[in-house]
């Protein structure tokens, strides 16, 4: 019984942090104001949260590392960092990322079918998906 209570508690506690309007992170006009590395911490927020718009939070469908709060319709992504470097030749894990996130019909990982929800490039200000990317690169 204990293991049952403990994932209703967790997944309450998924649902209260999804009802919280999170801080919007507006992009700025001009592109001075985005930091080059990101915040971690707002990128792993954003990640499991989500930025306060109607696009779900990633956790939504993916799993990092022994969490199982997921729908799991998508890959693990423990090791991103790495896996991704070698998805497409000639593409870095950052790059590949980025564009996992911003056009995710364009590449899609074998035995998984297109299915992630893709308008974040319209629901991520720069500065979130910066953020975002700083995260998943921490993901080795
Ligand atoms: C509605 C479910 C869903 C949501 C929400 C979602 N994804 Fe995905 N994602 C998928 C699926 C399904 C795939 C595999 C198919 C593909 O490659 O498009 C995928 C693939 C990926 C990949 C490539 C993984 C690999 O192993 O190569 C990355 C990176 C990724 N998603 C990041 C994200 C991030 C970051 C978010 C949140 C901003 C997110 N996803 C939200 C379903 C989702």
């Amino acid at each position: 019984m204990k293991p049952i209570i403990l994932a209703g508690i967790l997944i309450a506690a998924l649902l209260s942090a999804c009802g919280q309007p999170a801080p919007r992170v507006e992009a700025s006009g001009s592109s001075d104001n985005t930091t080059a590395e990101g915040d971690i911490t707002r990128g792993e927020f954003i990640f499991v949260s989500g930025n306060g718009s109607n696009a779900p939070p990633c956790t939504t469908c993916h799993t990092v590392g022994t969490s199982a709060m997921s729908l799991q319709l998508g890959p693990s992504l423990t090791h991103i960092a790495t896996d991704g470097a070698d998805r497409i030749s000639g593409v870095d894990a950052h790059d590949y990322i980025r564009q996992s996130i911003l056009q995710p019909q364009d590449h899609v990982v074998s035995g998984y079918r297109v299915g992630m929800y893709a308008d974040y490039e319209a629901d991520l200000s720069e500065q979130e998906l910066t953020d975002l990317i700083a995260f998943l690169m921490t993901l080795d």
